[in-house]
């Protein structure tokens, strides 16, 4: 097992490339499984998750080469179409459920193993069992595996979900897009995600209207062709690697960034002092004059501000002046990285989905765990500014979600390194 060894220096001066959004590819990658014909994803990020992703793809019959060094993936389902999910893949992640969708509207039924992932809450799948069951299908879960059938097809229904669930949004997407008739979601997820989902099914041959907004409309059709979509900038790879010039000082442009992917995160770094600045290939992150200024975060569903962003944030907040207090209102147990920023010299108070974060003069390098994956680049971003060295451990969380870290990070003049761990 791998360990990151970060050692906090001055500032960061360069660009950096953002890649394809993670979240996006996991849910356009089983949109293969809906058509017969080739769909084509470019920009792809190279990802820990995008391997197991194909790894089940092709257990379930899908093939998915990946060209260009992976930057390319060319997916086709055209033979025949194995409909379990196996729980040995399944639990490496969550989003493995993101295939009981387009399984079920292209087969009529489906067996998937309920999920894992990350350890950052219950995440249970009673959404997308409310809402794929919406369109006709009947879902029960027997020794672990959700066994989904739909005998006379999947049919278009009006459906408004309890919570704004990225996934079930994405499920229901595919599974209404092969239905029959028309299905309107209601209170769906407004995430940038989505949208490029949207766009891709459409690419696809796919009706569907209102993405980006709470109101979905999806004309089913009776098949889905073949496409080519590149999958859309990643907002989360983004905005963390916004925050490393705003935790260490100097200037950094992410290239590819777009201030509409990260608004809401753009206006809490405007408050905590932090400069940001659309240029023509992306976004240029400074700090400026004087120390990091508390402010107060609450996690919602897009627009609001994003949970895979909290960690993040924590890092640079627990060097502001003044007292921050982050809420958690879309996961119950993801403060897992307050106790190892803690190590770090961070005063920092949980309770409940509640974080009181003090903030110090200055972190200390420490050696630290890595929980999930968020947490996992927090540390590293709180360890760039730290005095120091911080020795993160247990980072396959971070090769889940971050393509390079070390080497782009070094690119802009950090000083970090990856080593094996002896155990
Ligand atoms: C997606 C993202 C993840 C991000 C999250 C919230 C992917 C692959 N992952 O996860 O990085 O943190 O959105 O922005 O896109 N819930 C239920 N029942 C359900 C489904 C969800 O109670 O059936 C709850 C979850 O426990 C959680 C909340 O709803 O508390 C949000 O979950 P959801 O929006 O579904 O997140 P994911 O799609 O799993």
């Amino acid at each position: 097992m791998d360990k990151i060894i970060v050692r906090g220096n001055g500032p960061l001066n360069g660009q950096i490339p953002i890649a394809g959004a993670k979240n996006a590819c996991l849910a356009l990658m089983p949109a293969t499984l809906l058509s017969e014909e080739p769909l084509t994803l470019t920009n792809a990020p190279r990802l820990s998750d995008i391997r197991t992703m194909t790894q089940l793809l092709a257990s379930l019959g899908a093939e998915v080469t990946a060209l260009q060094d992976g930057k390319v993936l060319a997916t086709s389902c055209h033979g025949e179409i194995n409909p379990v999910a196996d729980y040995e893949i399944v639990r490496k992640m969550r989003a493995s459920n993101l295939v009981l969708g387009p399984l079920l509207a292209r087969l009529g039924h489906a067996v998937v193993s309920l999920p894992g992932g990350c350890a950052i809450g219950a995440r249970p799948m009673d959404i997308h069992i409310d809402a794929l069951s919406a369109l006709g299908a009947e879902i029960e879960l027997r020794e672990g595996y959700l066994h989904a059938k739909a005998a006379g097809g999947l049919r278009g229904a009006v459906h408004e979900m309890r919570f704004a669930s990225v996934g079930a949004t994405e499920n229901f997407l595919m599974a209404a897009s092969l239905a029959k008739g028309t299905s309107v979601l209601k209170n769906a997820a407004r995430e940038p995600e989505i949208v490029d989902l949207a766009r891709c099914l459409r690419a696809m041959g796919a009706q569907i209207e209102g993405e980006g907004t709470s109101t979905i409309t999806i004309e089913g059709v009776d098949r889905l062709h073949g496409a080519t979509h590149p999958v859309v900038t990643d907002r989360i790879e983004l905005g963390t690697y916004m925050l490393a010039p705003a935790i260490c000082g100097g200037e950094v442009e992410c290239l590819g960034g777009r201030i509409e992917l990260v608004e809401s995160f753009c206006e809490k770094l405007d408050a905590a002092g932090i400069s940001v600045e659309e240029t023509e290939r992306g976004l240029k992150v400074r700090r400026k004059n004087g120390r990091i200024r508390a402010v107060d975060v609450v996690t919602e569903p897009f627009p609001g501000f994003p949970t895979d962003l909290q960690a993040q944030m924590m890092a640079l907040l627990c060097t502001a002046e003044g007292t921050s207090v982050l809420e958690e209102k879309i996961f119950e147990n993801r403060f897992m990285h307050a106790p190892e920023l803690a190590r770090m010299g961070a005063r920092i108070e949980v309770h409940g989905g509640h974080a009181t974060v003090h903030g110090v003069e200055k972190l200390k390098g420490a050696p630290v765990m890595a929980t999930d994956l968020r947490a996992s680049v927090s540390l590293i971003l709180a360890g760039l500014a730290a005095e120091g060295e911080t020795i993160v451990s247990r980072v396959y969380h971070l090769d889940r979600g971050y393509e390079r870290v070390e080497d782009k990070l070094r690119a802009v003049g950090a000083q970090i390194e990856r080593v094996k761990e002896d155990t």
